[in-house]
């Protein structure tokens, strides 16, 4: 089955053809980081308007990068939500017009049921059970995986998620948006344990987690040091150390909770902080200890993508489902809510 893929829930235009029998046969991106860079996030109304311009000319480059015609298409797959509605709309509606003009089925994907699903498309992908750590921009959960659709939200953050608390974090240090790949970045040429950050929530039992708190210590120690010179670059680096490190450690903690709980020896990280290099190397660690093993995709397909949307919609298309003519989507979508396979 040849499965079109589209992903429009936030600020990336993605585009992929995925088939059952050969795999991934391409897929494109148009990010809209720099549209929305001057305003420091997502302006949604910017987003919708460019989602528009960008999907006929993506599908077209996928189709002459995979040598396919439209003809060959058995089904379109577009992410349905969580996310901007707006944005959702363009892809839901550009899948279900086209889907009517080739007389093909559609089917909304779940955007994080994608990003759980993406590192499936590595060349060793992860078996079932495993627990999995979904961290994106607007979601920081821990969830039981025991098959597709078969989803046991073990904890979420109550507040900020993880990207949320890089992006914002950033954004009080005065550096540009995308928030994580800048502190990440930064990080790098940071002096360790100049500042310590708290780990927030890891001293009480229980797998939930509150990120708001370490943007204000940010704040404060930053402010604290600065002393009017906004210009101290090795204080903004050794702050973006002590807040990645913050993060990563009550991840980590987090986790590793969550494998003793299910007794699990899998872990699977994905949205767009899976691709944190130093996150990858503390859970590594980590699962050392458990002799367990850690997967996650590669860093294109960790961030909003249309492969993962055509994988993740191909399986639940193999299986027979698919919508019917409306139009719909959720700005919010509970993930156990999506039907078991
Ligand atoms: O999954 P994603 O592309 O979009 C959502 O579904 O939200 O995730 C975007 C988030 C942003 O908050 C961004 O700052 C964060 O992922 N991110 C990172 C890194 N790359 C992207 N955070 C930390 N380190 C990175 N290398
Ligand atoms: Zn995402």
């Amino acid at each position: 089955m040849l499965v079109l893929g589209l992903e429009t829930s936030c600020d990336e235009t993605g585009v992929a053809l995925y088939d059952s029998e050969r795999g991934l046969l391409a897929d494109a991106l148009f990010s809209q980081i720099d549209l929305h860079r001057a305003y420091g996030g997502v302006v949604p109304e910017l987003a919708s308007r460019d989602h528009v311009k960008r999907m006929l000319p993506l599908i077209r480059e996928v189709l002459s990068e995979a040598q396919c015609t439209a003809k060959q298409i058995d089904a379109i797959a577009y992410t349905a939500g969580p996310g901007l509605v707006g944005a959702l709309l363009v892809g839901a509606s550009c899948a279900q017009a086209l889907a009517f003009a080739w007389d093909i089925p559609a089917l909304g994907v779940h955007h994080m049921e994608g990003h759980l699903l993406a590192p499936m498309l590595e060349e060793q992908p992860p078996q079932f059970p495993f627990v999995a750590l979904l961290v994106s921009g607007g979601h920081t959960q821990l969830v039981r995986v025991d098959g597709i659709g078969r989803y046991q939200l073990l904890g979420e953050s109550l507040d900020d998620a993880a990207g949320e608390a890089f992006d914002k974090t950033a954004k009080m240090l005065g550096l540009v948006y995308p928030g994580g790949p800048e502190i990440a970045r930064l990080a790098e040429h940071g002096q360790p344990n100049r500042f310590v950050f708290p780990r927030p929530m890891t001293t009480r039992p229980g797998l939930e987690f509150s990120f708001s708190g370490l943007k204000t210590f940010a704040l404060n120690t930053w402010q604290q040091e600065q002393k009017g010179d906004a210009s101290d670059e090795q204080t903004r680096r050794d702050i973006c150390l002590a807040f990645q490190q913050a993060v990563v450690d009550t991840l980590t903690i987090k986790c590793r909770r969550a494998l003793k709980l299910t007794g699990l020896k899998n872990l699977v990280i994905a949205g767009g902080v899976s691709a944190n290099t130093a996150l990858r190397q503390g859970l590594e660690k980590m699962l050392g200890e458990f002799n367990g093993q850690v997967f996650y995709a590669r860093p294109r397909f960790c961030t909003d993508n249309g492969a993962m949307i055509a994988y993740a919609g191909c399986q639940r298309l193999l299986a027979g489902q698919h919508d019917g003519p409306a139009i719909g989507v959720q700005a919010r979508w509970p993930m156990e809510q999506l039907l078991p396979l």
